[in-house]
């Protein structure tokens, strides 16, 4: 998002409210620029220096917004959808207002940690394979797995239609009913921990991702639940996609 916005747009993105509130908390002269009460929302600032403040409290403004989801399962990872929740549909105003999209997708029934952000080359980065961003997931499965799977992961499974990149199968506990695995992968391809799974006879019943690179899903967010990344999260993440070219 461009630093140079109109104010009442700055105040929204803030979280000082709707624009109905803005527009009302203008007109009640609780908002000051530059030292001045001002309640002309039209008025244009740049965000990074103007000196603005909101009932007395000055505002410290962020170019982009990075928050972490425990998506529930049941809600699309989609920006909109006319028939079915998505996880924008779960977030505050404030949010959406300043361009906080999906980090990748996770499938309909899949729950787990999902990284949103605005800042679209952040993302554009943690998604590149290339990068090797670890994804750990843990799944469910209706079979038994052994050593011979966490081989075949290892050395990269050959999909219907691609080679998939070598990934880490932790065998957690194996009956012949099912079992349960951590998997890490380093690519996100449409259905890739299932097909993998599906490629060595196992259908998975159950998928939730635990960590994005040096991220991992904070145990406080209950299911459809989020928050704002930490500092030092935030500078986990950009350290592990830092090097090299976009
Ligand atoms: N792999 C899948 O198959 N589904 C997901 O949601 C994420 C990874």
């Amino acid at each position: 998002m461009s630093d140079c916005m109109r104010l009442d747009r700055f105040l929204s993105f803030m979280g000082c409210g709707t624009r109905g509130e803005v527009r009302d908390a203008l007109r009640a002269g609780r908002v000051t620029l530059e030292g001045r009460t001002e309640r002309d929302g039209g008025r244009r600032i740049d965000a990074q220096g103007a000196r603005v403040t909101f009932d007395g409290n000055p505002l410290a403004y962020k170019p982009h917004r990075h928050l972490m989801m425990n998506k529930p399962a049941g809600v699309l990872t989609a920006a909109r959808d006319a028939r079915q929740p998505t996880v924008l549909d779960l977030l505050a105003p404030l949010y959406r207002a300043c361009g906080c999209m999906p980090v990748g997708r996770l499938d309909k029934d899949t729950e787990g940690l999902l990284l949103l952000t605005s800042d679209g080359e952040l993302a554009h980065r943690l998604l590149a394979p290339k990068r090797h961003v670890d994804k750990v997931y843990f799944a469910q499965v209706d079979g038994p797995l052994g050593d011979a799977d966490a081989q075949a992961f290892a050395e990269g499974l050959q999909l219907s239609d691609f080679q998939a990149m070598p990934a880490r199968l932790e065998i957690l506990h194996s009956a012949p009913e099912g079992a349960e695995a951590r998997v890490t992968v380093q690519e996100g391809k449409f259905h890739q921990v299932k097909r993998m799974f599906a490629a060595r006879g196992v259908q998975v019943t159950h998928l939730k991702r635990l960590c994005v690179g040096p991220v991992p899903l904070d145990p406080a967010l209950k299911p459809g639940a989020y928050r704002e990344l930490t500092d030092a999260e935030l500078a986990a993440l950009e350290h592990c996609v830092r090097a090299g070219p976009p």
